[in-house]
C-alpha cells in the first residue's frame, strides 16, 4: 500500500474464518486507502498473516481460553455463542488500551455481525459502530426477521417434514422453507439466540453489505423500507474494488498452468468453500460422474474436507484413474484468477457469498450444491433470480453428477446461462466504477464516517 496522511483510526472485527476475513480484509484494504487508520482485531483461531499488501494495517489478537478444538468440533452457532461470551471482556481491555496508546482518535468500530460483543464495548467507550454484513442482503432480510417470525410460528417448518420444507415461505420468494439461511446443525432455539444479537440494527450508527442494488433489489428495497432505522450502504461486490491477498492456506499456482492448456469454456471448476465436508462415497459419485460427462474439471479437495481420510490418498486406484484422464486436483486453489481464467466455463459450487459474487462477477454459471446456512438462499438466487444456475438436490449419484455437468458444460441450456452470466458480470462492473450504484454507496458511507 502508497503511504497517506492518515488521521483517524477504524477498528475491524471479523469473524475467524475464511469466507468472513476475505471481505473484511478488503474493506480494510480499501478503508485504508481512504485515508484511514485500520487496526483489525483478531483472536488465535484462523488468524490471518499479514502479506506486504497489509504492512501498513495494525493487527491485535485478543485473548480468549476457547480449546483450539472449538472451531472444528463445535458447529458455527454454538462457536460463536462460545466465542461471543469469551470475548467480551477481552475486547473491551484491548478498546481500553487502543484509546490509552493510539494517537489517533478512534472513528467508529466496524463489527461482523455475528461479531457482536464488539457492540457492547463500543457502546461503554460511547464509540460509534457499524454492522458488516459479509452476506447477501437476502441472508441478512431474514436474520433481520427471524425474531417476529420465529415468535409467531411461522419457521416451525423449518424443522418439520419434507413436504412442508418444499414449501415457500411467505413474502420470501424464492425461498422455500429449506432454503431459509440456517444452519442445518443447529435448534432453531440456538440459532434465535445467535440472530437475536447480531442484528439488533436499531442500536448501531449504520450497516454495510458485500452486496449491489443489480443483484438483491427486492431485499435491499426491503431493509431499507420496512427494517433498517439506520442508515445502510451496499457496498459490494468488495472483491471488484480492492484486489489483495486474504487466502488462510497456500494456493497452488500449478493449477493455472494446467488451466493454459485448455480450451475456452471446456473446463468446470469444483470447489466447496472453506468449510463444507464431502462423504467419501459423494467424492467416488462425483468422480465417476465427471467422468462419465466426459468433461474437463478443476478439482479443489481441501485437505480434512472429506471425514477419515487426510487427502485423497485414501480414496481408490479406481478414484485416481476416473480423475487422472480429464481432471486435475489441487488442496486450495488461487479462486478469483481460476474464475477469470478463459478456458474455466462453470463452477459448481457450495454457493458460498464470496463464491457466488466471484462467479457473477467473471461471467461463470454455476451448479449449486449448497450445504448449510446462507448458501442455500444464494443457490436459489443463482437458480431462479439471476437464472445462472443449476441446483442439484437431494442424493447426489453418479448419473446426477453427469446431468448436471453436461447440461451447464454441453447443452443450450448451459450456453443460455453462460449469457445471461456474462451479462450480470457487466452490470456488476457497471456498479462499482465512478457514478455506479456500489460505487456511490461507498463513497457515502466514507463521507458518513468522516463526519462521525
Ligand atoms: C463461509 C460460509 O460457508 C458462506 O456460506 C458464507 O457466505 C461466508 O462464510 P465459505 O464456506 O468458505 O464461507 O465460502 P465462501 O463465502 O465462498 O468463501 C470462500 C473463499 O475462499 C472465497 O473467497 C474463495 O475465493 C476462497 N477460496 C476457496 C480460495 O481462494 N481457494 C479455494 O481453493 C477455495
Amino acid at each position: 500500500m502508497e503511504g497517506k496522511q492518515v488521521t483517524r483510526r477504524l477498528v475491524l472485527v471479523p469473524v475467524p474464518a475464511q469466507g468472513h476475513i476475505t471481505p473484511m480484509m478488503q474493506l480494510a484494504k480499501i478503508l485504508y486507502l481512504k485515508g484511514f487508520s485500520i487496526t483489525v482485531v483478531q483472536t488465535k483461531f484462523n488468524r490471518f498473516i499479514p502479506t506486504d499488501d497489509f504492512i501498513d494495517v495494525h493487527f491485535v489478537t485478543i485473548h480468549e481460553s476457547l480449546p483450539e478444538s472449538d472451531f472444528k468440533n463445535l458447529g458455527p452457532i454454538r462457536f460463536l455463542l462460545k466465542l461471543n461470551k469469551e470475548c467480551q471482556v477481552s475486547f473491551k481491555d484491548c478498546l481500553g488500551q487502543l484509546l490509552l496508546q493510539q494517537s489517533n482518535e478512534i472513528s467508529c468500530i466496524i463489527y461482523d455481525e455475528f461479531m457482536h460483543f464488539a457492540e457492547a464495548a463500543a457502546k461503554e467507550f460511547n464509540l460509534p459502530n457499524v454492522i458488516f454484513s459479509t452476506q447477501s442482503a437476502t441472508a441478512f432480510k431474514c436474520r433481520s426477521m427471524f425474531g417476529k417470525l420465529y415468535a409467531n410460528n411461522v419457521l416451525a417448518p423449518l424443522k418439520g417434514p419434507k413436504e412442508q420444507q418444499e414449501e415457500l415461505v411467505p413474502e420470501f420468494y424464492p425461498l422455500r422453507y429449506k432454503d431459509f439461511p440456517v444452519s442445518r446443525f443447529a435448534s432453531l432455539e440456538s440459532v434465535m439466540e445467535v440472530y437475536r444479537n447480531s442484528v439488533d440494527q436499531r442500536t448501531a450508527s449504520s450497516v454495510i453489505i458485500n452486496t449491489a442494488t443489480c443483484l438483491e433489489s427486492s431485499s435491499l428495497n426491503f431493509l431499507q423500507h420496512q427494517r433498517l432505522e439506520v442508515p445502510y450502504y451496499h457496498i459490494g461486490p468488495l472483491h471488484m474494488v480492492a484486489s489483495a491477498p486474504t487466502s488462510l492456506l497456500e494456493e497452488n499456482m500449478s493449477c493455472i498452468e494446467w488451466l493454459n492448456k485448455q480450451k475456452v469454456n471446456s473446463v468446470i471448476y469444483i470447489s466447496l468453500g472453506s468449510l463444507a465436508l464431502m462423504e467419501i462415497n459423494e467424492v467416488m459419485n462425483m468422480a465417476s460422474g465427471l467422468a462419465a460427462s466426459n468433461q474437463y474439471f478443476l478439482w479443489v479437495i481441501r485437505p480434512g474436507s472429506v471425514p477419515g481420510s487426510e487427502w485423497t490418498e485414501s480414496l481408490s486406484d479406481e478414484f485416481s484413474k476416473m480423475v487422472s484422464d480429464r481432471g486435475y486436483i489441487v488442496k486450495w486453489a488461487p479462486q478469483k484468477e481460476v474464475l477469470a481464467h478463459p478456458a474455466i466455463g462453470g463452477f459448481w459450487s457450495h454457493c458460498g457469498w464470496n463464491s457466488t459474487l466471484e462467479s457473477i462477477s467473471e461471467g461463470v454459471p454455476v451448479i449449486c450444491r449448497p450445504f448449510s446456512g446462507d448458501q442455500k438462499a444464494n443457490a436459489r438466487y443463482l437458480e431462479c433470480i439471476w437464472k445462472i444456475g443449476i441446483q442439484v438436490e437431494g442424493e447426489m449419484d453418479k448419473g446426477s453428477v453427469e446431468r448436471a455437468v453436461k447440461r451447464l458444460m454441453v447443452d443450450e441450456e448451459g450456453q443460455e446461462m453462460r449469457k445471461r452470466a456474462v451479462s450480470l458480470k457487466e452490470k456488476l462492473r457497471a456498479s462499482v466504477i465512478s457514478g455506479g450504484s456500489s460505487h456511490n454507496s461507498l463513497e457515502e458511507f466514507v463521507h458518513f464516517i468522516r463526519s462521525l
